[in-house]
């Protein structure tokens, strides 16, 4: 491919981040923090959640920039984009707000000096899998943005970037938050379709890879790392190998999934579509990545290594035993007091009877 040079992004070309107090907008911004790079960070105007406000300081601690605004203010993004010299935009805003990207990338053309924009995918290629409702809702969304991108003519990349690295529960949007499970495991189906789990840390560092990077201008980078391409059986047996202990497996059936996936509860039965696309129907592993738009960020990047899966659940692990530790303090501290109490009271009791 031959791209004009005026196309590609200086090393220490501005980046903004729209949605980094959002679970994979958060991977992303640590990652061009950590990489050095002028990072200007999106926050939406009004009170923060204390948390998000916390993130938003520690940005801050590590050199962000922050500045305050939401994607769908075309005016207001136009002058920050202008002002601030952006050259690379990533969005990484959550389901609901998919759509506002087509104003934002209305701004980002206009402005004319954007020479990459992310949209917020950061899943499968939206192109190729075909999930039920109502997960087919937000690919159609996603798919639009799509269009509006490349009908702009703003250059572009998507990140195809797969599972996140975790027990991927049916009903859970952010399920690398919670542990793998310790009662017992849902297998979906005969639990042999295969996925690609990633770590956050690892899409976050590929996703500021790719934006520096010529070659994956308007392609769809997938991630593929095959140190972490697992079935459900096997994502089980793992866990049960680091907790020492085996758990009983009950089946989720397809019709299962697809009886949640109908019952539409927002965001559940999105999650429930997905799981059956992915462990049913086997969307991240039914192509090829082989097209002229396609590339595989192994092949773009060998000597870059990924967290395996393995060394990601021994995170899990260690968490496990931070959270059982604190459960002991905890009951000790309890005990300690309750001990305290029963002095306490039959030394009320003899004053009393004296
Ligand atoms: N591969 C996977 O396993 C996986 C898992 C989860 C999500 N995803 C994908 O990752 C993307 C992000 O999802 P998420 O779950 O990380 O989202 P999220 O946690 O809901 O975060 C969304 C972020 O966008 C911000 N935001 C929303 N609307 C905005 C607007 N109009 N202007 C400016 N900022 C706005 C939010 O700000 P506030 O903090 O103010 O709300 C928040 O920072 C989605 O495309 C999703 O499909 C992939």
């Amino acid at each position: 491919m031959t791209v004009s040079s005026s196309l590609s992004v200086a090393k220490n070309g501005r980046v903004l981040i729209a949605g980094a107090t959002g679970f994979i907008g958060r991977f992303v911004a640590e990652a061009s923090l950590a990489a050095g790079q002028p990072t200007y960070v999106l926050v939406r105007p009004g009170p923060l959640h204390p948390s998000k406000a916390d993130t938003v300081k520690s940005f801050k601690d590590k050199g962000a920039i922050i500045l305050h605004g939401l994607i769908s203010d075309k005016t207001l993004m136009e002058k920050m984009l202008r002002e601030h010299e952006i050259e690379i935009v990533i969005s990484a805003v959550g389901g609901a707000t998919i759509l506002d990207q087509i104003t934002l990338v209305d701004a980002i053309a206009a402005v004319g000096t954007v020479k990459r924009f992310l949209p917020s995918e950061f899943g499968h290629d939206v192109d190729r899998a075909d999930p039920v409702e109502p997960g087919l809702t937000m690919y159609l969304e996603k798919r639009k943005v799509r269009r509006s991108v490349e009908t702009s003519g703003v250059p572009y990349t998507y990140i195809c970037c797969n599972s996140i690295a975790s027990w991927p529960y049916f009903d859970n949007t952010h399920p690398s938050e919670v542990l793998p499970p310790l009662d017992r495991f849902q297998i979906y189906g005969d639990g042999t379709v295969k996925a690609y789990f990633v770590d956050g840390t690892d899409i976050g560092k590929f996703t500021m890879k790719t934006v520096y990077d010529i070659r994956t201008i308007n392609k769809n980078v997938h991630f593929r790392p095959p140190s972490n391409l697992y079935d459900i059986n096997g994502l089980a047996s793992l866990w049960e190998k680091k907790i020492g202990r085996t758990l009983p497996r009950v089946t989720v059936t397809e019709d299962h999934l697809l009886a949640l996936a109908a019952e539409n509860r927002i965001p559940e039965s999105i999650v429930a579509s997905f799981t059956h696309d992915i462990f049913i129907k086997g969307c991240q592993v039914n192509f090829a990545v082989e097209g002229p738009h396609d590339v595989e960020v192994g092949t773009l990047y060998p000597g870059d290594s990924f967290r395996t899966l393995d060394e990601c659940f021994d995170g899990f692990l260690l968490k496990l035993k931070d959270n059982l530790e604190l459960e002991l303090l905890q009951e000790e501290e309890d005990q300690k007091v309750s001990t305290e109490n029963t002095v306490v009271e039959s030394r009320t009791v003899t004053a009393t009877c004296a």
